[in-house]
């Protein structure tokens, strides 16, 4: 064979071969850049499923949470509602409860004590809804019973006693005005707390309710109620403090749970949600004011 022919020969194989190793270049080529196309799709897609599945999961949470928050307070005011169905005369709704008005929860317990006589005389601290709410289980049961309602602000007077008067409660009940003033006293700091000169003469308290004044008018706002009242509780009087989930009110039930005022203490009998239940005991005089 002559060196030509050998050459025609070689080149005869060598061409197709070199043409199929490219071809195979360029497929494999191509599929590694398919296969690295397919990978970053796939993890695209798969980073929105997770995304979505977070996105649907914050959404499902947060309607969850504001259907509880506006579904919890009415529900449980019309389970209250059920309970003292009679309460609400000729089907008048009574006002809703829980949000700044105390929970129905403890306003249940309390009802309980007047339906069943123990209570005729009730204080609150802060007026409001559990204002006309006590003044109409009054009136139902009938006899001796009022409530007197201690409040600092004008325009919660008013509505309040608006509320009352409408629902011909007005015998029932009375707001007292009671500007916040400095308290003073041997055992406490001087904090701003009900003016008490205005406060009718009522000596045998059954049921004393705070649920006031507000919590951002003082650190402890509440706690000046039991020195301030403890001479007008009667023995074995209840006592209820609102908002005791909160740090402050907490620290209020720590406090009248050791002290002794006017030769009285307070003993816990019961935890309603975020209310707190005392027994008020007459006590040897002793520490206290
Ligand atoms: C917790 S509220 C008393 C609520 C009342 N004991 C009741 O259960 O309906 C305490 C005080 O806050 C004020 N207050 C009442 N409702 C309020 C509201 N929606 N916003 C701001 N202050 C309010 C009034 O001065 C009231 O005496």
């Amino acid at each position: 064979m002559t060196r030509k022919r050998r050459a025609l020969a070689l080149a005869r194989v060598a061409l197709p071969t070199s043409a199929a190793l490219a071809l195979v270049g360029v497929v494999v080529g191509v599929s590694g850049y398919a296969a690295q196309a397919v990978a970053a799709l796939s993890a695209s897609f798969l980073a929105g499923l997770v995304w979505l599945a977070v996105y649907l999961w914050t959404v499902r949470t947060g309607v969850a949470l504001t259907l509880a928050a506006t579904q919890r307070t009415p529900s449980a005011t019309v389970e209250l509602g059920r309970t003292y169905d009679r309460l609400a005369p000729d089907g008048a709704t009574l006002p809703e409860l829980g949000g700044w008005a105390v929970n129905p929860w403890a306003m249940i317990v309390m009802l309980d004590l007047v339906r069943s006589g123990q209570v005729s005389t009730i204080l609150e601290c802060g007026s409001g809804s559990s204002t006309v709410w006590f003044a109409t289980a009054l009136a139902d049961r009938g006899g001796e019973g009022r409530v007197i309602a201690l409040e600092s602000s004008p325009e919660f007077a008013a509505a309040t006693r608006e509320e009352l008067r409408r629902r011909g409660l007005d015998g029932r009940a009375e707001v007292v005005d009671a500007p916040l003033v400095p308290t003073r006293g041997e055992t406490r700091r001087s904090q701003p707390w009900f003016d008490l000169a205005a406060l009718p003469d009522v000596a045998e308290v059954d049921l004393l309710f705070v649920d006031g004044p507000p919590g951002n008018t003082s650190a402890d706002a509440r706690y000046p109620a039991f020195p301030a009242l403890a001479d007008r509780l009667r023995d074995g009087a209840v006592v209820v403090l609102d908002d005791t989930d909160r740090v402050d009110e907490a620290y209020v039930v720590e406090r009248w749970s050791r002290e002794t005022h006017h030769g009285r203490g307070l003993r816990v009998s019961r935890r309603l949600y975020d209310a707190t239940v005392f027994e008020a005991r007459s006590l040897e005089e002793g520490a206290g004011s």
